[in-house]
């Protein structure tokens, strides 16, 4: 479409930084690529190495893969793209394609499969990333839609990072005493903010046709008209999910719908996942540690159906991700879409809690330097932020580099989520990342805010 707004290339606000992936030298890029690799693996390793063999090799719950298959499959990820297609080199084990092909196995049989031990694995994708580094060192990277500015790298950066987020949500639901430790997140650093904010009615540019490293399902730019509405300033708080809660809202039929209802029956479900009752309050386990419910964070673990039913109680609505992404995107001084709420800079720990530094959401108000021109808050980092829409291809979508990607989860099956969450690494995060998942499901750090139509008194004033 031609009437889109261009998207920005500046850089707005705080200190300088560093030039787009676009504007880098070969050089520069290729060591920023590396050093985003060389992320992953740290994270990867500290999560593997952060329990015994026999854990790693345990299945924790059927809804996840043992530890040591997520590492193999990395390193299994790594050699198919990187090593074989990328840098046409012979495979190094393609006698295990098939046990870490997540679409010939399911979960809940991985565990059955003959998978690398420990130290194999750890040798293999150790193996791997030698080769890929090299591959890396030798590659053109302003040749192809695959080695373009580093593209195959950037997505294999961002495949190890997202299975980092899997592999900690399997932590939380490992049983036994706390083996993971980081520092608490921020507190809030302002006063009260309002509750929530208007975002004017219009279009906006969705989605990118410039970020290198966006994947086909962000594809490409396109404009959007959005009707005004109201979104909350930050998440939906654990203190706000708890009245729910505590008013019957699991209970009472009218909040849900008929799927979500009966979800919540055929489970028994009475709470988010991970908190139980004790006297008077709520508490939960995390990560191995038993602990009263704290009101000020963005409640988590909660489903679609969950987060559908607490809108409704609450008069209000999930957000579509048209409208979370004008929210996070849209400046209205320039009419342009950001990459990110601050501006157009990588995200600093200012911005957002993101990256497994903190092993929590940090409480709503703690990051004024993330919010988005309009004065929304935390959009990035924290929690996942479910959305009222299915996943599906944006107009003019092309599968890339393969079909399996995105095109396979398109569909009314799949809910979108949005902003990243505490688990979720910068290089797998940006204003137009796209996530997906089943409604019901709780163990992934998913929170969610609410919005809701304007009056037609705010309509007609303009508001
Ligand atoms: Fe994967």
């Amino acid at each position: 479409m031609t009437s889109v707004h261009s998207e920005p290339h500046d850089v707005s606000g705080g200190r300088p930084a560093p030039p787009p992936l676009w504007e880098r030298s070969e050089e520069d890029l290729r060591a920023h690529t590396a050093e985003v690799l060389h992320r992953a693996r740290a994270r990867s390793t500290a999560l593997t190495e952060a329990v015994d063999d026999d854990d790693l090799v345990r299945q924790h719950s059927k809804l996840m893969s043992p530890l040591v298959w997520d590492l193999a499959h990395i390193g299994s990820q790594e050699e198919i793209w990187l090593v074989r297609d990328v840098g046409g080199r012979e495979p190094l084990r393609p006698d295990i394609d098939d046990l870490y092909d997540a679409f010939q196995h399911p979960r809940a049989t991985r565990p059955e499969l003959p998978l690398l031990g420990p130290s194999e694995a750890r040798g293999y994708v150790a193996q791997v990333r030698s080769k890929a580094l090299d591959v890396l060192e030798r590659t053109t990277l302003s040749g192809d839609a695959l080695t373009g500015t580093g593209f195959a790298f950037g997505m294999i950066a961002q495949h190890e990072q997202q299975h980092d987020e899997t592999m900690l949500a399997t932590h939380q639901l490992r049983r036994g005493d706390p083996v993971l430790r980081a520092p608490e997140p921020p507190r809030p650093a302002t006063g009260d903010l309002p509750d929530e904010v208007v975002v004017p009615a219009g279009p906006f540019a969705m989605g990118t046709s410039v970020e290198p490293w966006a994947l086909d399902n962000e594809r490409p730019v396109h404009e959007v008209f959005v009707a005004g509405f109201a979104l909350d300033t930050t998440p939906v708080t654990n203190a706000a999910f708890a009245a729910f809660a505590d008013d019957g809202g699991y209970r009472d039929s009218r909040w849900w719908s008929a799927e979500g209802w009966a979800y919540r029956s055929a489970h028994d479900i009475v709470a988010p996942r991970f908190w139980r009752r004790e006297g008077d309050r709520w508490w939960r386990r995390r990560f191995g540690v038993d602990e009263p419910v704290p009101d000020d964070e963005p409640v988590m673990h909660v489903s679609y159906y969950e987060a559908e039913a607490f809108a409704r109680w609450a008069g209000r609505r999930l957000p579509t991700e048209a409208e979370w992404e004008k929210a996070a995107r849209f400046d209205p001084a320039t009419g342009r879409s950001r990459r990110y709420p601050w501006g157009d800079g990588e995200p600093e720990p200012r911005h957002a809690n993101l990256g497994q530094r903190h092993l929590r959401p940090a409480p709503v108000g703690a990051y004024p330097d993330g919010a988005s021109p309009l004065g929304v808050h935390q959009l990035i980092g924290d929690v996942w932020e479910w959305t009222s829409s299915d996943f599906r291809p944006y107009p003019g979508f092309a599968a890339f580099p393969y079909r399996e990607y995105s095109e396979v989860f398109f569909g009314p099956e799949h809910k979108v989520l949005r902003g990243g969450s505490f688990g979720s690494d910068p290089v797998a995060v940006r204003g137009t990342f796209r996530n997906w998942d089943y409604p019901i499901r709780r163990q992934i750090f998913a929170g969610f805010r609410c919005a809701r139509d304007l009056t037609a008194a705010e309509t007609a004033a303009g508001v």
